[in-house]
């Protein structure tokens, strides 16, 4: 037996794991190992993993339940497992720093994503680490955020989905079951206590208790700041290449410079309160 590898990518965010195969269940030291690596890593990267999607929903549920998503593209085949099916990535919804679903009351634990088919070259995507993102900002403004909560809301990304052709889901239906949630500007990460900041571009709406013009001025500065390098990394695929994400205490974001068919399945785990 090989034994597991974790390898940096950055300072503040990413590591590859080397030396562990996804299709069989983990042994239990490898579960916890992949575990406690998510925790201090935020994202993993896995390559060379040849795994069915089965294969993929399995490897998922030994960190948690699988959260079906309120709304998935039109390609997904299975409720266990998105397919993300894109030629023209250019301002569907991926290309903006977010955290998936946060318009959800009990936003995802993480992801598990894998690349199917890609373009020649492009198609990286690019994670942050919000925990680093609010440890930036200074004294005065963190103690602002922290007692804030904000609105997010499911309109604009099933919006982006439906435009794009992606989702055949109805607006308003989708609007109606799921209304929008508040969650704290600054949530705590359940098992390391962090503190992350908790607002991204696609679902957060406005900073409640705020007025119209301090939200105008306010949330577009604490969305760009993720953009820093210095939270961030970027991961360049292979097939059967795997990222998993800690969605509590991360953003990502998918560059849009390619023109040629990328195909990825996404596993979400279900997670809980942000609090
Ligand atoms: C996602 C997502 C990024 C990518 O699956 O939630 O944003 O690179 N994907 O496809
Ligand atoms: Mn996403």
């Amino acid at each position: 037996m090989k034994a597991l590898q974790i390898k940096k990518v950055t300072h503040v965010i990413g590591a590859e794991i080397s030396g562990v195969s996804l299709k069989e269940p983990l042994r239990s030291e490898a579960r916890a190992a992949i575990e406690a690596a998510l925790l201090e890593h935020h994202v993993l990267f896995f390559r060379d993993q040849d795994i069915t999607p089965e294969e993929q929903v399995e490897f998922a549920r030994q960190f948690g339940e699988i959260s079906t998503p309120p709304f998935t593209p039109k390609y997904s085949k299975s409720p266990d497992y998105i397919v993300l099916d894109q030629t023209t990535p250019e301002g569907e919804g991926a290309d903006n720093w977010h955290s998936d679903n946060t318009f959800m009351a009990e936003p995802p634990l993480g992801s598990i994503l894998k690349a199917v088919l890609l373009p020649e070259t492009g198609g990286d995507t690019c994670f942050a680490n919000m925990v680093a993102a609010y440890e930036a900002l200074s004294e005065p403004i963190r103690t602002m955020l922290d007692g804030l909560e904000a609105e997010h809301d499911i309109t604009k990304p099933l919006q982006k989905a439906i435009d794009a052709g992606h989702s055949e889901a109805k607006l308003s239906e989708v609007q109606a079951k799921w209304p929008p949630v508040q969650h704290p500007a600054v949530r705590t990460h359940p098992v390391t206590g962090k503190k992350a900041l908790f607002v991204n571009g696609n679902s957060t709406t406005r900073l409640l208790g705020l007025s119209a013009r301090e939200n105008q001025i306010l949330l577009p500065f604490l969305i760009d700041h993720v953009r820093s390098p210095a939270f961030q990394c970027r991961f360049r695929w292979d097939t059967n290449s795997l990222a998993f994400w800690d969605n509590r205490s991360t953003q990502h974001f998918a560059v849009p410079d390619y023109q040629e068919r990328r195909v990825m399945h996404r596993v979400t785990l279900a997670g809980d309160r942000p609090a």
